[in-house]
C-alpha cells in the first residue's frame, strides 16, 4: 500500500460517517509556546475538548496531521524511529463516544482495509483509582465477532493517553494490534510481550482532566481522539521488518545512494539518519523555523548537522554537490500535497544551503580537534563548549561522537559555560540539557529515581561493581538507562532486577540530599563521576541504604510515591553498551 492510497481510504471512510477533514496544522503550535512542536492530531484541537470553544467545522473531524517527536532524535538510524511523521486522526467533539467510535475504526480495519479478524487483537483499560475496568469498551469489540482471548485488559501505562505536559485533557484509551508474520498464524491468544503484535491505531475515549497537581478529574464532555502513524501502518501492513523500504522514504533512499554512490544494504544507519533528519528539517523550513541556537531552530539545527555528518561518514563529497539540497527537492517532490513545501520551496533550498555552507567551514576543523581532545578519554567542560561555540557542534553531537570512542563527555560542566556565556536559551532552560530529563514533573522525578535504583540493582544482580550508567533519559511516560555490560541479559536476571527495585520501593524509604565535596562523595563510596576539576561541593542522592550517587536531581521524597517498576525492554546501545528501557506502573 502507499501512502497517498491509505489517506485516501481513511478520509472518505470517514467523510461518509459525517467528519469534515480538517486542515494538517503547523509544525510550530499556535498559542501554545510550553510547547516546541506539534506532536500529535490532537493537539491543535485541545481548546475544542472542553467544549468551551465550538470547532468552526463541526463535532466530527478527520485528518492528516504531520507531527514532530523530538525525544528520540539520537535513537533515529534504527527501523522504526521517526522525527518527523504523519497520524491519521479522527476526532468526536461531545459528539459520539464508544459505540461509534469501536465500531467506526472496526469497520474500516476490517472492510476498508480488509484486514482478516484472525488478524486483529485489542486492548482496553484494566481499571484503577482513577477510572474504572473499561468492560464496556470490551464488551463492544466482542459485540463486532473479536473473541475474548484477543482482548486485553491492561493497566495505566498501556491503556491510559495524555499529552506530556502538566494538564490536558487525557483518558483511557483502547488500541488495536496487527499481526505481522505472514508465514506464521496468529496465536489465539493476545500477549503484550509478543513484539509480532504491532499498534496501528489508538482510540484514546477522553473523559477525564489532568489537574495540575496531578489528579484527574471527569469532564462534563467526552471525545473521541483517534490516533495512527502512517509510516507505521504502511510498513506493518505491507510486513516489513524496515519501516524505510516503504513508498515515503524509499525515492529519498535511492537519491541518497546515487548521490554517495553506495548501497543502503550496509550503509543502513547513516542513509536513514539522513533521509530522516532532512525530511524533518524541510518540513520545518517549511512551516517556518529557521536554523537558530535557541528553541525549534536549535532543533531544526541539530538535525541538518547530524545529516552532515552522517552524509560524510558515507563518503558525499559534500563540498562539491549541495547534498542536503538536493535530497531536500525528492522530498517536496513526494510530498506534493503539502503547499507549505511546495509554496516555499525556494526558501527551504536556500536555508539548508546557508546551513550546510555554515558547518562545512568548521567541520573538519572541529573533527580534528576533537580527536585531539579524545587523548585524554574524556571531553571536558572547556573542550566541550570550544567544539560548540567555536566549530558549530550541537552538544548531543559532541556527546554521540564521545559515545563512539567510549569516552565521556562533562555535560553538567558544559552547561556551566553555556550559562556562563549568557546564551542560555529557553530550550536549555526548559531542561532540554539537564542530565537527560525531559522536564520536571512528578512522572520524570520518580522515574529518575528509578533509574538510581535501577543502576544498583544491576549491580547486584549481575554481581559487577564496574557498571555504570553510560546516558540516560527520562520522559513523563519511561526512563531509559544505557549501562556498560557485554551481553543480553536473562529473563531471569531481568526479573530479579524489578524484584530488587520494587522490594526497595516497597520499604517506602526516605529519598536524602547532601551536599559535600567531590572527595567527601568518593569516600562515601556514592557513585558518579569524579570529576577532579570540580572544586564545589556536588548534591549527593541516597535512596535508604540502597543507592547514593552523585546527581543535579530532582527525586522523589520518598519511594513510596512510585509504584511498581517495570523492565519492558533490553537490547543493545552501542558495542558494550546495554539500554534498558522501564517504566513505572
Ligand atoms: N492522541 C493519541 C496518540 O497520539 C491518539 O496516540
Amino acid at each position: 500500500m502507499d501512502r497517498k492510497e491509505l489517506i485516501e481510504k481513511y478520509v472518505r471512510f470517514f467523510e461518509s460517517k459525517g467528519h469534515v477533514r480538517i486542515r494538517s496544522a503547523s509544525l510550530v503550535p499556535e498559542n501554545d509556546p510550553t510547547v516546541l512542536f506539534t506532536t500529535a492530531g490532537m493537539q491543535p484541537l485541545i481548546p475544542y475538548f472542553s467544549g468551551e470553544q465550538t470547532h468552526p467545522q463541526g463535532k466530527r473531524l478527520v485528518n492528516v496531521q504531520r507531527c514532530v517527536r523530538t525525544v528520540d532524535i539520537e535513537e533515529v538510524g534504527d527501523t522504526c524511529h521517526h522525527t518527523l511523521f504523519e497520524m491519521l486522526g479522527h476526532w468526536s467533539l461531545g459528539d459520539y463516544f464508544k459505540k461509534e467510535a469501536i465500531e467506526y475504526i472496526f469497520e474500516f480495519l476490517t472492510k476498508v482495509l480488509e484486514i482478516p479478524l484472525g488478524k486483529l487483537a485489542f486492548t482496553v483499560f484494566a481499571g484503577d483509582n482513577n477510572a474504572p475496568r473499561d468492560v464496556e469498551a470490551a464488551n463492544i469489540w466482542k459485540s463486532l465477532g473479536v473473541s475474548e482471548n484477543r482482548i486485553a485488559f491492561l493497566p495505566k501505562s498501556e491503556n491510559w493517553w495524555e499529552l506530556g505536559g502538566e494538564t490536558g485533557p487525557c483518558g483511557t484509551d483502547t488500541e488495536m494490534f496487527y499481526w505481522m508474520p505472514n508465514g506464521i498464524p496468529a496465536p489465539e491468544k493476545y500477549n503484550l510481550e509478543d513484539s509480532n503484535w504491532v499498534e496501528i491505531g489508538n482510540n484514546v475515549l477522553m473523559a477525564y482532566f489532568k489537574n495540575k497537581d496531578g489528579s484527574y478529574t471527569e469532564s462534563s464532555q467526552k471525545n473521541i481522539d483517534f490516533g495512527g502513524g502512517i509510516e507505521r501502518i504502511i510498513t506493518t501492513l505491507d510486513g516489513l521488518e524496515d519501516n524505510y523500504l516503504i513508498d515515503v522514504w524509499k525515492p529519498i533512499i535511492e537519491k541518497i545512494e546515487s548521490i554517495s554512490n553506495k548501497s543502503y544494504i550496509g550503509n543502513e544507519r547513516e542513509m536513514r539518519i539522513v533521509a530522516d533528519h532532512i525530511k524533518a528539517a524541510t518540513f520545518m523550513i517549511g512551516d517556518g523555523v529557521v536554523p537558530g541556537n535557541s528553541e525549534q531552530g536549535y532543533i531544526l539545527r541539530r538535525l541538518i548537522r547530524r545529516a552532515i555528518r552522517s552524509l560524510r561518514k558515507i563518503d558525499v563529497p559534500i563540498l562539491e554537490m549541495d547534498a542536503t539540497v538536493e535530497i531536500s527537492k525528492v522530498v517536496i517532490e513526494l510530498y506534493d500535497d503539502y503547499d507549505i513545501l511546495t509554496n516555499n520551496k525556494e526558501k527551504i533550498l536556500s536555508e539548508l544551503k546557508k546551513e550546510e555552507d555554515k558547518f562545512q567551514k568548521t567541520l573538519d576543523k572541529g573533527l580534528k580537534e576533537f580527536e585531539k581532545m579524545c587523548s585524554d578519554e574524556k571531553i571536558d567542560a572547556k573542550e566541550s563548549f570550544l567544539l560548540y561555540q567555536s566549530y558549530g557542534f550541537p552538544i548531543e553531537l559532541i556527546k554521540e561522537l564521545a559515545d563512539e570512542k567510549g569516552i565521556s563527555v562533562d555535560e553538567k560542566g558544559f552547561n556551566e559555560e553555556l550559562s556562563k556565556h549568557q546564551e542560555l536559551s529557553r530550550t536549555a532552560s526548559a531542561g532540554k540539557f539537564k542530565s537527560g530529563l525531559a522536564d520536571n514533573s512528578d512522572e520524570t522525578k520518580k522515574l529518575h529515581t528509578a533509574c538510581h535504583m535501577l543502576g544498583e540493582a544491576l549491580r547486584i544482580v549481575l554481581k559487577d561493581k564496574n557498571i555504570h550508567q553510560k546516558g540516560s533519559n527520562i520522559t513523563p511516560e519511561r526512563l531509559r538507562f544505557d549501562f556498560n555490560f557485554d551481553r543480553k541479559l536473562t529473563s531471569e536476571e531481568k526479573i530479579s532486577v524489578e524484584n530488587l527495585v520494587n522490594a526497595e520501593i516497597q520499604k517506602e524509604v526516605e529519598v536524602k540530599l547532601e551536599e559535600m565535596t567531590v572527595d567527601e562523595a568518593k569516600a562515601s563510596g556514592a557513585e558518579g563521576i569524579f570529576d577532579s576539576k570540580y572544586s564545589e561541593k556536588v548534591k549527593v542522592y541516597s535512596i535508604g541504604d540502597f543507592s547514593k550517587e552523585i546527581c543535579a536531581g530532582p527525586h522523589v521524597d520518598n519511594t513510596d510515591e512510585m509504584g511498581r517498576f517495570k523492565i519492558k525492554k533490553e537490547e543493545s546501545s552501542s558495542a558494550g553498551v546495554r539500554r534498558i528501557k522501564a517504566v513505572l506502573l
